[in-house]
């Protein structure tokens, strides 16, 4: 990463090309950031993908006392950012720009299933992102909202574009990674966690529990909260993996939008939540920060769920809403690795429209509580 500084008169230009990528880094530019009371700010973000939370919070007091304009390249770093109540100015990409044939509409031109099979097959050998095992239907979807974002109307030059080019891809790959996600989601699956799950796990010394497919972290969080209220946490490491970087990052960060509150107070006491939701926050103006106590015994990375090879031996595995994007074959390697992941009479927690009919999950699982999703290794 490098800062470029100019200053002018009343004003510093910041110019931040490059991923932040390490502590120093950052405490460089929380630094920069600090260097005047009395100048304005512009800051310009050319190669972040992601900003942590100490930058984002700088940024934040900034903005606040009208001292600072943020500028960012990258879509998805913008919308995170509007997201948590920080206005910044999206720079649009120049993109090269082809007009639909007259007699040609968008519309008119159907993708067979086929020649998106081998475009995937060619992301795979050129990008090692497999997708060939995802739902069709669902694919092809996202990549027609991608192919109108980026205005270009044959398939054909989209493919070149994607192939080709890398920051094409990665704004394919963001569309192609649904991270809808909310604290205490399906709260009936909670309480199923909190009174039958949890009991039986405590005779445990050392919980392990993995959040496959985690996004943006508030299922973890949920998780970490019931933990906490059981007095589990402190016995419990929890690993936390997504395919998108980006998500595992803001899941790392912890800061929420404020704008779903409500939403998320309700769901936690319909989760049977024992106290204040809120406590277990820092509030801020625009958005909620995660307290470290409910950090310190989760692990985030990025990590696959098509990669070969077992995680651990876990006591418990959440993956929810993933499987709706995978074909049946891809959810049976799947749960075949998760059996694998397990430890005798571990428990696998699937999404609300999931479950182990259609993959041949019979094999490796049985039903513990089929109106949650949730399963029981089979032990052999
Ligand atoms: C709809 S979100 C579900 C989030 C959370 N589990 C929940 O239920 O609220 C689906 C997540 O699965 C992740 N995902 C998709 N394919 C994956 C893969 N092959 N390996 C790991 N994560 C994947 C996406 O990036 C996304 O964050």
């Amino acid at each position: 990463m490098t800062i470029r500084t100019i200053c002018k008169q009343d004003k510093i230009y910041l110019t931040i090309i490059g991923e932040l990528e390490d502590s120093k880094q950052i405490g460089e530019l929380v630094e920069s950031l600090s260097i005047s009371e009395t100048k304005n700010f512009n800051v310009t973000f050319l190669g972040a993908n992601i900003i942590p939370k100490s930058i984002i919070e700088k940024l934040f007091i900034l903005q606040e006392d009208k001292k600072c304009n943020i500028f960012v390249l990258k879509r998805y770093l913008f919308s995170y950012l509007q997201y948590l109540g920080i206005k910044c100015n999206y720079i649009t990409k120049k993109l090269t720009f082809k007009k639909p044939k007259d007699n040609i509409s968008y519309e008119k031109e159907k993708l067979s299933q086929e020649e998106i099979y081998i475009f995937l097959k060619d992301i795979n050998n050129i990008y090692g992102y497999d997708y060939t095992e995802y739902q069709m239907d669902s694919i092809m979807r996202r990549i027609n909202i991608a192919m109108i974002r980026e205005r270009i109307y044959d398939f054909n030059i989209f493919r070149e574009q994607v192939l080709h080019n890398q920051k094409i891809f990665h704004d394919l790959f963001l569309d192609l990674s649904i991270n809808t996600t909310e604290f205490f989601r399906d709260h009936e699956v909670f309480n199923m966690i909190k009174n039958k799950i949890l009991p039986y796990l405590n005779s445990y010394n050392h919980i392990k529990i993995w959040c496959a497919g985690c996004s943006i972290g508030k299922e973890v969080y949920s998780l970490a909260i019931i933990l906490k209220e059981a007095d589990m946490l402190s016995k419990t490491q929890i690993y936390a993996t997504d395919i998108n970087p980006y998500v595992i990052e803001e899941a790392k960060n912890g800061l929420y939008s404020i704008t779903t509150l409500d939403k998320d107070i309700d769901n936690y006491r319909n989760a049977q939540g024992e106290k204040s939701f809120i406590q277990y926050f820092d509030i801020n103006k625009n958005y909620i920060k995660v307290k470290e106590e409910l950090k310190k015994n989760i692990l985030f990375f990025q990590h696959s769920l098509l990669s070969n090879g077992t995680l651990n031996e876990f006591n418990l595995i959440l993956c929810r809403n993933v499987f709706i994007y995978f074909n049946d074959a891809l959810q049976e390697k799947v749960l075949k690795n998760f059996y694998n992941s397990l430890d005798n009479n571990g428990f696998l927690v699937l999404g609300k429209s999931e479950g182990i009919q259609k993959n041949n999950g019979h094999n490796y699982f049985y039903k513990y509580n089929e109106q949650n999703k949730i399963y029981r290794k089979i032990n052999k």
